[in-house]
């Protein structure tokens, strides 16, 4: 008789751990929704908000340069010594490599190119307006990088003004660095 009263007992315990189970999930099911019952809202569902006017450029930018007339193109920077030493800098962060601290394409990566990168104290290049030179290093051309979306416009523009400077230097080629 003594294995009736186990299982009485048994299934006693068991039945109260039952509904306390029972009563505890349903106690703690309001406290703690689930995420799939949450109100939500689906794009779908609404009308998105009108975007703010400006968000989405319409001028600027890489394609209106490319359609741009290059002789067009005006150096926005004026030449000063400022202007000139800002140039330098930037000759030596986006040009050197290239194009060497002798402007002549004797350089760590330009030796590489064959024939050398363009000497940039020829009369060919410096007979140039700014414009086109801006236009042609902006979006490179044959096996010139384009430097667009590596350096400013401005810092860019300095670098021609820089230039332009060396070569009044009485073709003394002053080192960039
Ligand atoms: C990855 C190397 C590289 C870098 C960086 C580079 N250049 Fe050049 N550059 C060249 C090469 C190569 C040429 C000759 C291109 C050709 O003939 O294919 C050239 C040609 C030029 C020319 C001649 C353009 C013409 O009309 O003949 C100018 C001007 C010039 N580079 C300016 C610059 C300036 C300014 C910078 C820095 C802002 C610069 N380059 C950075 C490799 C480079």
């Amino acid at each position: 008789m003594l294995w009736r009263k186990g299982l009485l007992f048994f299934c006693l315990v068991a039945g109260f751990l039952a509904v306390l189970f029972f009563l505890t999930s349903i106690l703690y099911s309001n406290y703690y929704g689930r995420m799939r019952d949450d109100e939500a809202l689906n794009a779908f569902q609404i009308s998105l908000p009108a975007m703010p006017g400006g968000t989405i450029p319409l001028g600027g930018g890489i394609e209106s340069l490319r359609k741009s007339d290059p002789e067009k193109l005006i150096n926005p920077l004026p030449m000063t010594t400022a202007v000139i030493e800002r140039g330098r800098r930037n000759y030596g962060y986006y040009c050197v490599h290239c194009h060497g601290p002798g402007f002549d394409g004797k350089a760590t990566v330009g030796q590489s190119f064959y024939p050398l990168p363009t000497d940039l104290l020829d009369p060919l290049v410096l007979s140039q307006e700014d414009g086109p030179l801006f236009f042609t290093i902006s979006l490179g051309y044959q096996r010139h990088p384009p430097l667009y979306f590596t350096a400013a416009a401005e810092d860019l523009w300095s670098v021609i003004h820089y230039l332009r400077a060396m070569a009044q230097n009485n073709g003394e080629k002053k080192t960039p660095r």
